[in-house]
């Protein structure tokens, strides 16, 4: 008797433990964005007399329906003023937790216990906390190094460099610091190679939501004085929403010349007159600048193109230097003519050479097709020519080039005859 109660009993016990892995909910995964409010989810069966309490990490009480008095526990006060369920909801069987100005330290596992006459009912919640990358800058320092930087990223994000033309071995010095609130900055230094490549650095957020890009090239650029110079700006990647700035600076900050934006594909141009884009390329990518009538001082200095696109940034620094004519020295001057003269001599070759080939094709092609034309009437006359015979006859043709054409089918059907 006291064996089957004890069997029966241990039945139920197995019964309820299956029930209840049965009514396990998995764990819900909520991520939400640093400083901004959120909501945790809890649904459950509602009846109309339950107590419902949050926790966090298994013990700390966040908030609850009503105060027990078996449960003198009161929220901290951090978490009171933060916290809170809509009344409305729970009447639904929705007992979401409201977390207003997320921050760093609020990541963990939360626990929502419903208490009713139906039973107790629980559930978990995995918050992260993720805090956006909104920008991504690059300098370049004094000592030919480039520095990549972004900060209030959390959690720590991803750093790369490349180059165009690829370049392997970059070796970039990457740190990063967090703040009090836990927020990571990130500074990125690589040292330059040449001045033509373009340098690529790319910020990557840790759960893959963010991919941002900053690129930059360095070049120069020589023009003449009065003669009007496309300072060349082309970024085939930002398509859809982009802005263009045009900057120039000689020793001072940088002024701005001219801005552009997509989708206005509005110009403003505070250079009215001196510079301008060519407006129909602009929006393929090609935001060259045209200087109209540059002056040897006024406007030798670097310019600055910056596109701006969604999470993408591409930056061109010009050092351009306008020549005057007269301040030419003479020596630069001299070269320059017999510099001149050598190379439309050297044009003058190349056109006789081209002369000469096209009329060697010409002579080829106008031979060929005689010849052709022969074989074909030869053919006609001699009917049944075998393969071998149109092979062999160019030859016997040429030889007797200034025969009559009724000697050349005696030939023709000669050969045919001795075929047989
Ligand atoms: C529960 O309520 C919250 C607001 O407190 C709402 O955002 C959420 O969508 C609701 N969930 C369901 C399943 O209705
Ligand atoms: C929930 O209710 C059960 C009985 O159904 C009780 O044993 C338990 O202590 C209650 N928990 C809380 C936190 O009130
Ligand atoms: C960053 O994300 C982009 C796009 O998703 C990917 O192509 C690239 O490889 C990623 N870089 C790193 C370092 O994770
Ligand atoms: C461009 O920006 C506008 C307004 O910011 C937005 O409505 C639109 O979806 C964007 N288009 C693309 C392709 O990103």
């Amino acid at each position: 008797m006291r064996m089957v109660k004890a069997l029966v009993q241990a039945c139920l016990r197995l019964l309820w433990i299956l029930t209840l892995a049965e009514c396990k909910i998995p764990d819900a995964h909520v991520t939400c964005l640093f400083s901004e409010d959120c909501v945790l989810p809890c649904n459950f069966k509602p009846s109309g007399n339950e107590i419902i309490r949050w926790y966090l990490q298994e013990g700390l009480l966040l908030s609850q329906t009503q105060q027990g008095g078996d449960q003198p526990d009161q929220p901290p006060q951090d978490h009171r003023t933060r916290t809170y369920l809509l009344q409305d909801q729970l009447s639904r069987g929705n007992a979401s937790l409201h977390l207003s100005h997320c921050g760093i330290k609020d990541r963990g596992r939360y626990r929502c216990l419903v208490n009713s006459t139906l039973g107790q009912q629980e559930s978990f919640v995995i918050m992260k906390v993720e805090a956006s990358i909104k920008m991504v800058t690059m300098e370049k320092s004094t000592n030919r190094e480039i520095q990549c930087l972004s900060k209030d990223i959390f959690p720590a994000p991803r750093v790369q460099w490349s180059t165009l033309p690829p370049k392997v071995n970059l070796r970039p010095i990457t740190h990063m610091r967090s703040n009090t609130e836990g927020l990571y900055s990130v500074q990125s230094t690589l040292r330059m190679f040449e001045n033509t490549l373009t340098y690529i650095c790319t910020v990557n957020s840790t759960y893959g939501s963010q991919s941002w890009r900053s690129s930059m090239q360095e070049r120069a650029l020589i023009g003449e004085a009065g003669q009007e110079l496309s300072i060349p700006c082309i970024d085939r990647q930002n398509l859809q929403n982009f802005s263009l700035t045009w900057t120039f600076s000689r020793t001072n900050e940088p002024t701005v010349i001219l801005s552009y934006n997509s989708r206005t594909r509005r110009i403003s141009n505070l250079w009215e007159g001196r510079a301008g884009l060519k407006p129909d390329q602009v929006l393929m990518g090609d935001g060259s600048l045209l200087l109209h009538n540059p002056e040897s001082q006024e406007h030798t200095g670097t310019y600055t193109c910056t596109f701006t696109g969604f999470q993408r940034r591409h930056m061109v620094q010009t050092q351009v230097n306008i020549r005057s004519r007269s301040q030419l020295p003479v020596t630069e001057k001299m070269p320059k003519t017999t510099d001149q003269i050598e190379r439309t001599g050297e044009s003058h070759f190349h056109m006789l050479m081209i002369v000469v080939v096209v009329a060697v094709v010409v002579a080829a092609v106008i031979t060929a097709l005689l010849l052709y034309r022969k074989l074909r009437a030869n053919q006609r006359q001699a009917g049944g020519t075998t393969v071998e015979d149109t092979e062999m006859e160019p030859m016997e043709t040429i030889k007797t080039a200034n025969d009559s054409p009724m000697d050349n089918c005696q030939l023709t059907e000669d050969h045919s005859n001795s075929h047989n």
